[in-house]
């Protein structure tokens, strides 16, 4: 059944590139770019490899192709270390073709520069947050990007909860406004595919803040059979139920809203599950990723003075139950700090189980995504979301400006 308090931006059909006509146009294309740069070059290019079939499927219709990106907060400055440079070459590599790159997104120059281009050109222009005017969304800077197209695709999911002028204002200016091939397998998974689960859906939280998972913790219990929380965030549910968890972080804050979260579980017959055991340490230096002495405390427990840095093996394997009879699995936040890697195991473990399972699986978050990378189980997973904080305010509910803009189906 639908969830019908359910607002995210699946509940709308929304026109994607296979719904209208851009051979030969000029078509702006928002993909996000935003990808780990070092010395100039490309860490990760998941990013740019996941917008392939949508330049791809452009250029074979002998569109000229006019890529939008940001890269990093530069804060409306120019500043070089953010620059799309070498983004642009990794692109041309990926395409085997060459992809021509403007060093401004805006000026007098750049719409010309593209009128002398043939169609099947790909052009990647400067990062948009070189101008204050992105991230303001200004109605005159929209309006130069716009001009530059008479078509706008949005393949940037990772942007989409951004209401900035190349997610919302330039599509407020263009008939034409489209999803890419990305954005669309990305509404379909964290949409439909939670929305509408095949059952039993469990749902995997960890990571740091309970202040920033609230909402999606909320949002998923509404959908899901099972709940298994780790990560950070286990210590402000123990500690609600009056456990004790010695200097493990806690948010006091939060103590309300978890309570409320295990009573809603409780009244939807969600099985919640907390951490059995903890690895704990005596000493924590997160700057210089080093522990003290480590210990495994059982039943929920940490000792005074010790902080919980990790799942324990009893808790892996309660998880893992409940995993392996999942036929939806969504995961988001590490188990422990698995930066350190003597409190990596719970997340590899979990991450191994969930690549085990028989299940769609569908993984959300930078640091949970980085963790399944480091797994090298990525291939056994059947969706990773190019979107962190997109891809947990879509799960909460929240309409997506970057998809709100827009057409539908039925438009
Ligand atoms: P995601 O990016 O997948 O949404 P988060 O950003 O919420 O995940 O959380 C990731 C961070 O949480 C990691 O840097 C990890 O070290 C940290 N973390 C997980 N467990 C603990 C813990 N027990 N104590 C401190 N930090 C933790
Ligand atoms: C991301 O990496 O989450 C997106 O590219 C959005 O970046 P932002 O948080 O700087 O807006
Ligand atoms: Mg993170």
């Amino acid at each position: 059944m639908v969830d019908e308090d359910f607002q995210g931006g699946e509940m709308r059909a929304i026109q994607t590139v296979t719904d209208v006509n851009l051979a030969e146009r000029s078509v702006l294309l928002r993909v996000d770019f935003n990808v780990p740069l070092k010395d100039g070059q490309v860490m990760d290019d998941t990013r740019i490899r996941e917008a392939l079939p949508t330049i791809r499927h452009l250029l074979k219709r002998s569109a000229k192709v006019i890529l939008m990106s940001h890269l990093g907060r530069p804060d409306g400055q120019v500043d070089l270390r953010y620059s799309l440079r070498p983004v642009a070459r990794e692109l041309s590599k990926l395409l085997s073709r060459p992809v021509l790159f403007i060093e401004n997104c805006i000026g007098a120059d750049v719409g010309q520069k593209l009128e002398e281009l043939d169609e099947g050109s790909v052009i990647l222009l400067e990062n948009l947050r070189f101008h204050g005017g992105e991230e303001a969304n200004d109605p005159a800077f929209a309006a130069q990007l716009a001009s530059y197209g008479d078509a706008y695709v949005n393949d940037a999911f990772g942007s989409a909860h951004r209401a900035h002028a190349s997610t919302v204002g330039v599509p407020a200016l263009l008939p034409i406004k489209v999803a890419g091939f990305l954005m669309q397998k990305e509404l379909d998974f964290l949409g439909a595919k939670t929305a509408q689960p095949e059952r039993p859906f469990t749902v995997i939280l960890g990571g740091l803040k309970v202040g920033d998972k609230i909402g999606v913790i909320d949002a998923l219990l509404d959908r899901c059979d099972c709940m298994l929380i780790g990560g950070a965030m286990a210590f402000t549910f123990l500690k609600a139920m009056g456990m004790d968890v010695g200097k493990s972080p806690v948010e006091k804050d939060r103590l309300e809203d978890v309570v409320h979260a295990m009573e809603k579980a409780k009244k939807l017959g969600v099985e919640l599950l907390l951490p059995v055991d903890t690895l704990c340490t005596d000493r924590l230096d997160l700057a210089a990723g080093t522990v003290g002495e480590l210990r495994q405390w059982t039943g929920s427990i940490v000792e005074d003075g010790w902080i919980g840095v990790d799942i324990g093996q009893l808790t892996v394997e309660r998880y893992a139950r409940a995993i392996a009879a999942a036929k939806t699995i969504f995961w988001n936040g590490p188990m422990g700090i698995f930066e350190i890697e003597s409190c990596s195991k719970g997340t590899f473990a979990i991450a191994g189980h969930v690549a085990d399972a028989d299940a769609t699986s569908i993984i959300g978050g930078g640091d949970s995504v980085r963790a399944i990378h480091q797994s090298g189980r990525v291939e056994d997973i059947t969706f990773i979301s190019t979107g962190g904080g997109a891809s947990l305010e879509f799960l909460e509910g929240k309409v997506l400006p970057g998809v709100a803009a827009l057409n539908s189906k039925d438009a």
